[in-house]
């Protein structure tokens, strides 16, 4: 650390109260997050570790109005759920707090109003979408139309989901409102806007060239946002759901701040509920600030709320913002729209007890310097070839031999050999190493840093085999076992973390409590003579079983997704009558079928038109066998001009009806129809 700090103000991203947390937040935010805080606490730092349920913004709304209730409600249920996520996953944070908290409101309302009477805003009017029906201005959110790009008729006024283009809503042609469903007009609205680009010059210096030591890819993306040069950003909404502009401000009526002004508050309001010396956290230079973050909240951490931060004249800037990127799930983003992901609730439910193990995994994988991602079969050679093969094995081979050998009471160290020495000696070398990847935010180096001392531990029981040396050198085993249970003790400080519930079993197992970081590298902290406690298995192997259910589970989920993500399609143009008289179709009866060799989807029909007997070449083969064709009524367009496929000549097409995922269906007459009728 460059400067010498007296406390650490640790945060991490507010999550949204729309949804259920899963594997990605915890990957890039809050697994890294907590490790850090606890790490800093066991070395005995001042920290505090703030988070809670960000509440407010459009989609809440649109989830409320979906189900017909309030904002409130819906923000009150995943707030819960959200809170005992984070609590079943060890998540330690000092306060878990909410942005609907009367705290909150005031804070963020007066910081807004201090930000306004120092001149920091520009007033603006602009023209938005307004719904005349419902009487209220529309979020981009609450505007549906017609995507330009993609002709998709519900595309919304931020994005069209169905080809991804990022939209704005005059783009959409036809825009209807959402609300009740009527064409919106456009109309004046008043909004307050934070001209970022006049604090351009303080950017330049604090983020480029004072915080060089930031993650690169924090670092490049401020940089580009300051290349492409910055705008004014308006702070507020019109909406009935926010904290509300303070009312003493003109023009304030149904307006309420935009919720990235009023989130990044939230970490100073949940700070004001902690502690009444919350302002020595914010506003005192030796403060540390670190915010830990996902890539997508980057120029909010590192550019908007600095500069209101500076803008308000009291309060420190973040040393550092360790934002991560995105974790994957199989191979796919995470989706909760398309539940693309793993919940930690559901999780739980089905992996009871095994908190350490997602951590563990998430960490191991932690997507810090690119996407990443998680999949069930690296979950389970993780936890089968990691946590059983080396942590788990060694703690429990090293309880059960002295169990064995010396009814658990540990035995003295009298023999200690060269090897013994230099064994030992790793131990402060391990530790500084874990230190020094942590101290930089590389998360999942220092987990693998911290198990190098159980694979120190497994090496030298492996190479002492103290379980074959007993008959004829006991008192050497009596070292080594020592020695195991010295570094057994180290490990259960060094891997609390990362792995908070498995520490304090090994403490348990040990019948001790776990030391102070400060201690580790230690060759003594268990006395000989300590009486250790029985133990059961530190980690169990995760079968084949467990893994299949999981894949499947996410199967079923593509599949399903599939069939609801093909749009139906859009009407075609309008045609004149004369336009479809002229296509000449008729009923007609497959004498013949045989599949076109050599192709997947071919098949040679000969088909009784009433006219003739001719060949039709279809694309039917993956649906139907040839002998379940043959003798079925067809509608056939037989004036289609003839082509040739695979050498075939094909003189008409079938019709055939298309189901969402692809297959057909004959289109057929309700009764047995002499060849040659009509279709008209
Ligand atoms: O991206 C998100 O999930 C936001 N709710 C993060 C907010 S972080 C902070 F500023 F509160
Ligand atoms: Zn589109």
């Amino acid at each position: 650390m460059m400067k010498n700090y007296k406390r650490h103000l640790i945060t991490a991203a507010l999550p949204y109260a729309n949804g259920p947390v899963h594997i990605g937040h915890l990957a890039g935010v809050y697994v890294p997050a907590d490790i850090y805080v606890r790490y800093l606490r066991l070395k005995g730092e001042d920290v505090i570790f703030v988070c809670g349920s960000d509440e407010h913004g459009v989609p809440i709304t649109i989830k409320a109005k979906e189900e017909g209730v309030s904002p409130q409600k819906i923000v009150d249920r995943y707030h819960e759920i959200i809170k005992k996520a984070f609590a079943d996953f060890g998540i330690a944070f000092d306060i878990y707090s909410r942005t609907t908290s009367s705290i909150h409101y005031k804070l963020a309302s007066d910081f807004f109003k201090k930000l306004f009477d120092k001149g920091e805003f520009i007033e603006k009017t602009t023209k938005q979408y307004f719904d005349i029906e419902a009487n209220q201005f529309l979020a981009d959110r609450y505007i549906t139309g017609e995507c330009p790009q993609c002709g998709n008729d519900s595309a919304f006024g931020d994005q069209c989901e169905q080809c991804g283009s990022s939209l704005s809503p005059t783009d959409l042609k036809n825009p209807k409102s959402a609300i009740s469903g009527t064409k919106p007009m456009m109309k004046d609205t008043l909004h307050w806007f934070l001209p970022l680009n006049k604090h351009e010059k303080f950017l330049r210096t604090w983020l480029l060239e004072k915080n060089k030591h930031w993650k690169t890819n924090v670092y490049g993306q401020c940089k580009s946002w300051l290349d492409a040069g910055l705008q004014p950003r308006a702070v507020s909404r019109d909406l009935d759901w926010g904290v509300p502009v303070p009312k003493e401000i003109k023009g304030s009526e149904g307006k309420v701040l935009y919720v990235w002004f009023d989130a990044p508050i939230g970490y100073i309001s949940a700070t004001k509920e902690l502690t009444d010396e919350w302002e020595k956290y914010w506003k005192q230079e030796d403060t540390r600030m670190v915010h830990f973050i996902g890539k997508d909240n980057i120029v909010f951490h590192c550019i908007i709320f600095p500069i209101m931060l500076k803008a308000e004249g009291s309060y420190i800037l973040p040393e550092n913002v360790p934002a991560n990127e995105f974790l994957n799930l199989e191979g796919d983003k995470i989706s909760t729209s398309r539940n693309w992901a793993v919940w930690l609730h559901e999780y739980l439910d089905e992996f009871p007890g095994k908190e350490d193990v997602l951590r563990y995994v998430l960490c191991a994988n932690a997507p810090e310097t690119k996407d990443n991602d998680f999949t069930w079969k690296d979950f389970q050679s993780r936890n089968n070839n990691e946590l059983v093969a080396i942590l788990g094995n060694f703690i429990n081979r090293t309880v059960v031999l002295t169990h064995k050998f010396y009814n658990g009471r540990v035995p003295s160290k009298d023999t200690v050999t060269d090897y013994d020495k230099k064994t030992l000696a790793e131990i402060p070398r391990i530790k500084t190493s874990v230190e020094n990847s942590l101290d930089s935010f590389r998360i999942r180096e220092s987990l693998k840093n911290a198990m190098d001392l159980a694979r120190l531990g497994n090496k030298y029981l492996a190479d002492t085999e103290p379980w074959n040396l007993y008959k004829t050198d006991p008192d050497r085993v009596k070292t080594i076992l020592n020695i195991s249970l010295q570094i057994s003790t180290n490990l259960a400080t060094l891997i609390s973390p990362f792995l908070p519930k498995t520490s304090q079993k090994i403490a348990q197992f040990l019948n001790i409590n776990p030391v102070t970081w400060d201690l580790v590298g230690s060759d003594n902290l268990l006395k000989s003579g300590h009486i250790i406690n029985k133990t059961d298995l530190l980690f169990e192997k995760i079968e084949d079983d467990a893994i299949e259910k999981q894949l499947n589970k996410l199967e079923k989920i593509k599949k399903q997704n599939t069939l609801n993500i093909k749009p139906v399609n859009p009407q075609k143009e309008l045609i004149h009558y004369e336009d479809f008289s002229k296509l000449d179709i008729r009923i007609g009866t497959v004498v013949e079928a045989v599949k076109v060799p050599e192709t997947q989807k071919l098949m040679q029909l000969t088909i009784d038109t009433g006219i003739d007997k001719r060949i039709v070449v279809a694309g039917i083969a993956e649906f139907f066998n040839p002998e379940e064709v043959v003798g079925r009524q067809v509608a056939i367009l037989i004036n289609l001009e003839p082509r040739k496929l695979r050498g075939i000549e094909s003189q008409g097409m079938i019709l055939m009806a298309e189901d969402e995922d692809g297959s057909l269906k004959f289109i057929i007459p309700d009764k047995v129809t002499k060849p040659g009728s009509v279709i008209s």
